[in-house]
């Protein structure tokens, strides 16, 4: 159903991505793992048409999003919505109107600046939120919750689209390890119950295995492994992740979290 034909983005003489090609024929959860700068971000951005590709195809059903302008486009970015590490919700505006503004790629944005929502956009809004757990946070500031909530916000905004994919890029990164698993929890059931297509950034290896049912590592631009979590070996994870990294510098708490997935990796 999603199919990416070299795909690349250069910015200078630089590559961020590099030819990726790969083929998702079904609504899976798929896991895309790499170091920082690997280009995992700038593929998402290019499927969801935030960044624009230099060359390459993506095609939806068969045909190429790439080219699509106008109302077309953005009813393109309405089926693929976008999640971020840092939520990116509107601090100060109250958690039910966050999530409204998922509709903002179908409406015009005189109504969305006049909040003329209707009840039925209300009521859904409402039952989104309760679905994640977070019905009783509707009237508060985004501001006011904490990470684990806000990225749940967020998910509610994107299921307000009603999209067929998500695209998440890095969910978690900013998360604690509790909330971190209460948002890929929940990103996995919306999967399982609605059969959208999850696609996610995931910078530790663990995630991408418990997660995943397919995992696609990037290194320098390129996929440099396509497959199962149960193929994701430790040489395989040592080539996605290189072999210049220093295991003590990767063990630090300073570390990348890119690095800390290569000391993951080494210790598995
Ligand atoms: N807007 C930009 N301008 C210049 N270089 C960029 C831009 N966005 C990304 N890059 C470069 O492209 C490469 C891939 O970046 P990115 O996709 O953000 O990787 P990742 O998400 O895996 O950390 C990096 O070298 C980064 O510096
Ligand atoms: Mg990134």
């Amino acid at each position: 159903m999603l199919e990416i034909r070299k795909l690349s983005r250069h910015f200078g003489a630089k590559a961020a991505v590099d030819s990726a090609s790969f083929t998702l024929e079904r609504a899976g959860f798929i896991g895309v793992i790499g170091r920082s700068g690997a280009g995992k971000s700038t593929l998402l951005r290019m499927i969801n048409r935030l960044t624009d590709a230099t060359t390459g195809e993506v095609l939806f059903h068969g045909q190429n999003v790439l080219t699509l302008q106008g109302a077309a486009k953005r009813r393109w970015q309405g089926q693929c919505a976008m999640i971020f590490q840092q939520f990116n919700l509107v601090p100060r505006l109250d958690v039910a109107s966050n999530v409204l503004h998922g509709l903002l790629n179908q409406r015009s944005t005189l109504t969305a600046m006049f909040s003329l929502w209707s009840d039925a956009d209300i009521g859904r809004a409402l039952a989104i939120l309760d679905r994640l757990g977070i019905a009783d946070q509707a009237a508060k500031r985004a501001e006011a919750l904490s990470g684990g909530q806000q990225q749940r916000v967020a998910i509610a905004r994107a299921l307000m689209q009603d999209p067929q994919i998500i695209l998440a890029d890095e969910p978690i990164a900013s998360l604690d390890p509790m909330n971190a698993q209460v948002v890929m929890d929940a990103l996995r059931r919306i999967h399982e119950e609605d059969g959208r297509m999850v696609i996610a950034n995931l910078h530790t290896l663990d995630t991408a295995r418990r997660y995943c049912d397919r995992v696609i590592g990037m290194r320098d631009g390129r996929i440099v492994f396509d497959g199962t979590p149960a193929q994701l070996t430790t040489g395989v994870a040592r080539d996605i992740y290189g072999a210049d990294a220093s295991f003590s510098e990767a063990t630090t708490s300073t570390a990348l979290p890119a690095d800390r997935a290569y000391a993951e990796a080494m210790l598995s």
